[in-house]
């Protein structure tokens, strides 16, 4: 069996958490592969809602195992709070594991993450200040603490984050002395019953055919190699992310399928070049809740842009797609699509995206003002709908497997 992945194409909050949600009813496994408590996965079944950091957006099918891989940064406080809630309403969190292997978020990294911030003044990035870059610094710096080495005397974790501090900002570690870290890392010795050596974990499972769903996190133009640099975040958010996330070849990889929303969203600083700053932009934010699920921060919105979306498509080598809050284009008289990018007089790809003198041609359809949030069938959208949808597809040249028509999970189109 090979191991299917679902992840996001633009910059994060494409509604990933709640396909995860939907396709999770088919896998034995739904596996985190990077990132940490900077996501925020929002699902809504029935009346239930959940916003998910950490865990897996599969919570809510109880026979599906849950695995938190080794290319993730974890907060233990934030997990075990995350677990508290979960168990309080009826779910059972013992399926849950981590792998050894993924490294720990201390508050040092927390404080460090808000100095950078401090100190990038004007050019500062918007993080969500949890501390995940310099978790990942730490990780590449080789003075990061894993799981594994929770009680693991020979590694004398107190010894390793000491060295830790002293590599990071002086100042960061506070007036406590490292108290709150030795604090955290307790936190992380409750989390010991979850922690699995996390290779044979999930190897095991590929041998013995279990299917298999990894759930990306983030956004393909967040990724820290291929996205908006240095507007991104510090993981691999990119299918190839998936492989390194769990100790994985790539010949495990299935399905590669990418969810778009049917416009973009930025939270935080950096390129967006279809951003509309007029009363389009607020409708699109009003219409589709656009505010952040970590940090509640309005999220900048435009136009679906093709640019964008192509160089996505070939970054994760996607087999298809999903487009996502197609309802949130209701009553826009016309609806834009960014189909290139120019500077001066010659076309440019994604990369150009930061460049200020860049110039886009927007191609501009016609819209509809007709609730499609009962549409359960692509057939059954207004032909305006169903002509903007049919131009997506023409674009990533993959097809378009479902589209999503409003929050709860039924709410879809195929
Ligand atoms: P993720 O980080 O990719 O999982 O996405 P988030 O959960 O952070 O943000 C997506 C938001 O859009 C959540 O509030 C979802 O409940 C909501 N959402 C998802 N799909 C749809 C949809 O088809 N229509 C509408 N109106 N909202 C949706
Ligand atoms: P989900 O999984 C949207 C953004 C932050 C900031 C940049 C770096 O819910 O889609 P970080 O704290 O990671 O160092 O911040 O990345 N960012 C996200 N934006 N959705 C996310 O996750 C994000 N995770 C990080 O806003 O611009
Ligand atoms: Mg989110």
């Amino acid at each position: 069996m090979k191991a299917d992945i679902i992840l996001g194409c633009q910059w994060g909050d494409e509604g990933k958490g709640r396909i995860v949600d939907l396709y999770a009813a088919d896998y034995d496994v739904v596996a985190r592969f990077g990132g940490g408590d900077n996501a925020g996965h929002s699902i809504v079944v029935g009346s239930q809602e959940l916003a998910l950091r950490i865990v897996p957006s599969a919570v809510m099918h109880p026979g599906v195992e849950l695995f938190i891989g080794g290319g993730t940064v974890v907060n233990p406080q934030t997990l075990l709070d995350e677990l508290g809630r979960l168990e309080a309403i009826g779910i059972d969190t013992s399926r849950v594991k981590i792998s050894d292997r993924a490294h720990i978020v201390l508050p040092h990294h927390v404080m460090r993450d808000a100095a950078a911030e401090r100190e990038r003044g004007s050019a500062a990035i918007g993080t969500t200040g949890r501390g995940i870059g310099p978790a990942y610094v730490d990780r590449v710096a080789r003075s990061g603490i894993r799981f594994a080495d929770i009680g693991n005397a020979t590694l004398r974790p107190f010894d390793k984050l000491r060295a830790g501090l002293a590599q990071g900002d002086k100042g960061a570690q506070g007036d406590k002395g490292g108290q709150d870290d030795r604090e955290m890392l307790e936190a992380a010795g409750r989390l010991a019953p979850h922690v699995v050596d996390g290779v044979e974990y999930i190897h095991e499972r590929l041998y013995d055919g279990k299917r298999i769903l990894l759930e990306g996190a983030q956004g393909t133009l967040l990724d820290v190699g291929y996205g908006t640099y240095p507007y991104v975040t510090s993981s691999h958010t990119i299918a190839g992310g998936a492989c390194t996330g769990l100790g994985i070849g790539p010949g495990s990889i299935g399905r590669v399928i990418g969810v778009f929303k049917a416009y973009c969203t930025r939270v935080g600083a950096g390129p967006l070049p279809s951003e509309l700053h007029d009363e389009r932009g607020e409708k699109l934010r009003r219409q589709g809740g656009e505010f952040g699920t970590v940090t509640g921060r309005p999220r900048r919105c435009g136009w679906f842009d093709a640019v964008a979306a192509r160089y996505a498509v070939a970054l994760n080598g996607l087999t298809s797609a999903i487009v996502t809050k197609l309802d949130v284009l209701t009553g826009f008289e016309r609806v834009g699509l960014v189909t290139s990018y120019r500077v001066g007089d010659r076309s440019a790809g994604f990369s150009a995206a930061g460049e200020p003198d860049l110039q886009m041609d927007v191609e501009e359809l016609p819209g509809w003002s007709e609730p499609i949030s009962d549409c359960r069938r692509i057939a059954d959208l207004p032909a305006t709908a169903r002509a903007y949808l049919q131009r997506l597809q023409e674009v990533l040249k993959v097809p378009i497997e479902m589209v999503s028509v409003g929050r709860e999970r039924s709410q879809l189109a195929r």
